[in-house]
């Protein structure tokens, strides 16, 4: 299959895509052009529940649904960079057998993580239990140069949050963090047991080591750097001090809706943006999407993603000023991906963001050979 250009947006010379196609015939295609140059890959793929959506279907049944993931995952695998990372939405029904699958692909090697994002906040009262997460499958091409590229966290406001002056700290707010690690690599200066100022005993938990040795142990509990409770009996954790954390966060893999938004509110999202619309029914967050491209990415990197839907990833990608590869087969690519990609170009214009790739263009199937 060929495609071509059917339509630009925006200023200048642009080299985002968005493509109107089946995905794996789209990354065929793409190929040559692009391997080993994206940057970041986030696909959201259907998740295999059985339902019929009003803009996809859902209902392919297992065999056929694992087959088709694990024909565009080595695909998807070509496409990365050295320090280029894949990550994967999925939730907890299919979630182990994709993990599996998924492993045997890329190697237990690469597998960076997974990330459990809180998607919903309300109770589902109809079931056994209210399911309230999701998953993100992390895998990197390199997880070495991942670990070396990859962006901190920047505080936000629902992280700062998290940081409290519980003992009037002449330093400011911190939060606590453990203070032990698993014991796999310690060495046997690791294993002794904590006095803390009032006297109690604390030794590290089965499997685990302090994550400093006494002697660097005893100086952080005399410069007040080590946590034990407010009535001084409490396990012993490191203090983290917010002024040090400014500079960015190790991301964490617990997502709360409170950082990164809810199913609910990106629909919520949609149907502003769409009034007379019906909604699309499986959109992710903006902010979700944001962090992913944030922590995996720098301006001007190349981000792709081949099961596009309303096209969060490209709307993301476009205000952080990387560059976007984006793919969907559904009608609605016309009609909710381009109009929303459309209004956040121009709001974008219109608040004056230095971008320098502002706009895309549309490709789609060649059929006039
Ligand atoms: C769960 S939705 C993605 C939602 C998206 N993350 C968002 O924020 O809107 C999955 C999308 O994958 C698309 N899709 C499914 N199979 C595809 C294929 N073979 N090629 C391209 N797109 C596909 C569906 O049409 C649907 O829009």
């Amino acid at each position: 299959m060929k495609y071509r250009k059917t339509l630009s947006y925006g200023m200048g010379s642009v080299t985002n895509k968005i493509i109107k196609g089946d995905n794996i015939e789209v990354l065929n295609y793409l190929m040559d052009s692009y391997r080993g140059k994206v940057d970041c890959i986030y696909i959201d793929p259907p998740y295999n529940n059985d339902e019929e959506y009003v803009h996809y279907d859902d209902s392919d049944g297992f065999d056929a649904w694992i087959e088709k993931l694990c024909n565009i995952l080595p695909l998807l695998f070509e496409f990365l960079s050295d320090k280029g990372s894949l990550w994967i939405s999925i939730d907890d029904g299919e979630v182990h057998y994709l993990k599996v699958a998924a492993d045997k692909i890329f190697g237990r090697k690469n597998f960076v993580h997974t990330i459990i994002w809180e998607h919903r906040t309300s109770r589902e009262n109809r079931r056994a239990f209210s399911n309230n997460h999701e998953y993100i499958l992390v895998y990197a091409k390199n997880p070495n140069e991942f670990k070396k590229s990859r962006n901190l966290l920047i505080a936000d406001k629902a992280l700062l949050t998290r940081f409290k002056n519980p003992d009037n700290d002449p330093r400011g707010d911190w939060q606590s963090i453990t203070a032990h690690v698993q014991s796999g690599h310690a060495v046997a200066s690791q294993f002794y047991t904590i006095i803390a100022p009032n006297g109690k005993r604390h030794d590290p938990p089965l499997g685990r080591c302090w994550v400093y040795n006494e002697q660097r142990m005893l100086d952080e509990i005399k410069h007040n750097n080590i946590w034990f409770g407010k009535d001084g009996n409490g396990v012993p954790r490191i203090k983290k001090f917010l002024s040090e954390s400014k500079k960015g966060l190790t991301p964490e893999t617990i997502w709360r809706a409170e950082e990164v938004g809810t199913t609910n509110q990106a629909k919520k999202h949609l149907k502003k943006l769409f009034k007379d619309q019906t909604v699309f029914d499986t959109p992710k967050p903006e902010a979700l999407i944001r962090r992913i491209i944030e922590i995996s990415t720098n301006e001007g990197d190349l981000v792709l993603d081949a099961y596009l839907g309303s096209g969060t990833t490209a709307v993301v990608a476009q205000q952080l000023n990387r560059r976007y590869i984006g793919i969907e087969v559904g009608e609605h690519l016309l009609n909710i991906v381009l109009p929303r990609l459309n209004k956040s170009i121009d709001d974008l214009r219109s608040e004056g963001t230095e971008i320098n790739n502002l706009g895309y263009e549309l490709w789609s199937e060649d059929r006039t050979e």
